[in-house]
């Protein structure tokens, strides 16, 4: 290994605006030591909504005082190993979950952190952890059943595409909403059974004709009127998860004056329930294992959107591009 130096994306201040909250910095790489690895990354995976609200200062549960570093999963492959590292040897790829060790070039990392995988390829970064948090979602906190109507929104998204196979997995009658000709495409051959690009159809009034008994199971990742919409429709003992909310990130959130939403769950018997992977870590080793399996036995497809990005600098863009709402599949950046 010849670099001496590295570079990485640090968040030098808070700004709602991700672009002017971030730098480029350039910094010695360290020698791992002990159980330590060093790891070369090669893909990581873009998170817009969460590195958004970081930025701006808005996750409770993160002491974001800048300068702080960013980024959470990366695949790439360990150049350099600790004296009591027994697991790894160098060359073998891994990925990595940790945040702040996503948006750099190289990583120094306990090996109990890192997970092997047989190619250090982007589609993994679907896997994880986008699509644990997916199947937790669904299975811990929708409780999902077979047989049942699911609705995900943002479904043409790095999460979304994901809970919509899981669900059919499952045996659910499965509406996913999108807004794009091509993201349409990528959900039929998903085998998503009701595709609403919400640009073209009404989303409430296709609900309320074709789904007259409700929905069961929300994924919800959108949050404002979408959000609304998919509590106004559930079904008797229904139950929506709020997945995330990504119509707001890159807003202040919007003060709203209506009836509490006891008016709405309670005549249904109907719930709505936060989701946050870090509340729910217990369900991870199993989680990841079953999807690699999905993923490896081609049970399981994985879409990671077909635009480059190439290097650290383009973070900003991968960021930007992901919450104008135009990817399909998981946005992913190169190093
Ligand atoms: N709770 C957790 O632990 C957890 C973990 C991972 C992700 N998430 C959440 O899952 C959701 C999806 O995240 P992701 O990283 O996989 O992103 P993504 O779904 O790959 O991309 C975002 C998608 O959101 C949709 N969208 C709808 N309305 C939007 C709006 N007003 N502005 C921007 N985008 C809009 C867009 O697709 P369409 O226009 O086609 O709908 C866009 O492509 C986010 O809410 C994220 O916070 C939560």
């Amino acid at each position: 290994m010849n670099a001496t130096t590295y570079r990485k994306l640090i968040a030098k201040q808070l700004n709602p605006d991700f672009k002017f909250a971030v730098e480029v910095v350039e910094i010695p790489i360290s020698q791992p030591a002990g159980s330590q690895l060093l790891i070369q990354n090669k893909f990581a995976g873009v998170n817009g909504g969460f590195d958004t609200l970081l930025c701006r200062g808005d996750v409770p549960y993160v002491n974001s005082i800048p300068p702080f570093d960013l980024g959470v999963e990366a695949v790439g492959k360990v150049v350099a190993i600790g004296e009591n590292v027994k697991d790894f040897q160098i060359d073998d790829a891994v990925i990595t979950t940790l945040r702040g060790g996503g948006y750099r070039e190289y990583q120094v990392i306990d090996a109990n952190l890192a997970v092997k995988v047989q190619e250090a390829t982007p589609e993994l970064l679907t896997l994880i952890p986008t699509a644990i948090s997916a199947l937790v979602a669904l299975e811990q906190v929708g409780q999902m059943q077979s047989n049942e109507v699911v609705l995900v929104t943002a479904a043409a998204g790095g999460t979304g595409h994901i809970a919509v196979q899981l669900a059919k997995l499952a045996g659910n009658h499965v509406i996913g909403t999108c807004s794009s000709e091509a993201k349409a495409k990528l959900l039929r051959e998903l085998g998503c059974d009701r595709i609403i690009n919400y640009r073209t159809e009404n989303l409430n009034q296709i609900l309320k004709q074709e789904y007259p008994n409700g929905i069961n199971l929300v994924f919800e990742c959108v949050g404002k009127a979408v959000f609304d919409t998919c509590v106004e429709n559930l079904a008797v003992r229904g139950r929506l998860v709020v997945v995330g909310f990504i119509s707001e990130y890159a807003n202040n959130v919007e003060q709203i004056t209506q009836p509490r939403i006891y008016q709405q769950l309670f005549w249904k018997s109907a719930s709505v329930r936060g989701f946050l992977m870090p509340n729910y870590k217990e369900y991870i080793p199993e989680a990841r294992d079953r999807l690699l399996n999905l993923f490896y036995t081609d049970k399981l497809k994985v879409a990671v959107d077909s635009t480059q990005f190439p290097g650290i600098e383009s973070i900003p863009d991968a960021v930007e591009y992901l919450l104008s709402g135009q990817n399909c599949g998981k946005v992913v950046v190169r190093f």
